[in-house]
């Protein structure tokens, strides 16, 4: 097989062929995006919300990520692997930052790492890159900063933070980055950035001018049912599919009607 590069996706946005990503954070989820196609998986740390259960992605830790990454690239063998650096593991000081990405990279087999920011981490981001690493830019709403923004609404709707936004992604092109993820910012504001910019931009909630879009699998496969962001569209509603086979299961058992003869040794 042809495997994904950062290359590729580079050729991909000349050529405007969309990029398709998607988070996973198993083995056996990677195994199946991998084989139906998926150009890009990204280990989110959003693993924090839909992995752990924990109400931000702040709590997630570099040992928790890496496990992730480590299980999800035992899946792959076709895509690029984008591993997030969890809060705490990049900001404010370069050389940690490295230290931390180059742990990503030795101890999971992951293709590249993603961090939250523009202008504040741009050292960061420098320093990475010149170790060889490709990094991801994440800029608009950055879950990581939630208790400075206090909520997950449409970020840079007014003409400060769009400005900024704009100087921070031609910014994170300078430092070297290979692509960056836009959430939930103006499609029209999408579209003047992935414009402005010769590497690919991945919309979430950022429109269909993006170069490629990214999901979270638990909210696009409908296995999380109580959010309903605009954005999202729904791939299937495994909540219902799950839940009717776990029903099903149990009064089988409380039948005895599971296991039958054929099912037994
Ligand atoms: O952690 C995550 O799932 C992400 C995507 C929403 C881009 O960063
Ligand atoms: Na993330």
């Amino acid at each position: 097989v042809k495997k994904i590069t950062t290359h590729t996706l580079q050729k991909m946005k000349a050529s405007g062929e969309k990029i398709s990503m998607l988070t996973a954070y198993d083995f056996s989820f990677a195994r199946i995006f991998d084989a139906a196609g998926i150009d890009v998986i990204l280990v989110g740390d959003s693993a924090s919300n839909v992995m752990a259960g924990h109400e931000t992605t702040v709590p997630i830790t570099m040992e928790q990520m890496i496990y992730h990454a480590q299980s999800v690239v035992r899946g792959i063998n076709r895509c690029l692997v984008v591993v997030d650096l969890p809060f705490g593991t990049y900001q404010g000081n370069s050389g940690n930052a490295l230290a931390n990405a180059i742990r990503v990279m030795k101890e999971t087999g992951g293709h590249s790492i993603k961090l939250e920011g523009g202008e504040e981490v741009v050292d960061s981001i420098r320093t990475i890159v010149q170790a060889g690493i490709p990094v991801m830019g994440h800029l608009g709403l950055t879950p990581q900063s939630i208790y400075k923004f206090g909520t997950y609404s449409v970020r840079a709707k007014e003409e400060e933070e769009a400005a900024k936004l704009k100087r921070d992604a031609l910014l994170l092109q300078e430092a070297g980055c290979f692509g960056v993820v836009l959430e939930k910012i103006p499609a029209a504001l999408a579209k003047e950035v992935t414009e402005s910019l010769h590497i690919p931009t991945i919309g979430i909630g950022a429109g269909p001018h993006c170069d490629g879009q990214v999901l979270v699998m638990h909210d696009m496969l409908g296995i999380n049912n109580e959010f309903n962001p605009r954005f999202l569209r729904k791939y299937a509603n495994l909540h219902q599919v799950i839940t009717a086979g776990v029903q099903q299961y149990i009064a089988d058992v409380r039948s005895k009607d599971f296991p039958n003869e054929t099912e037994q040794y």
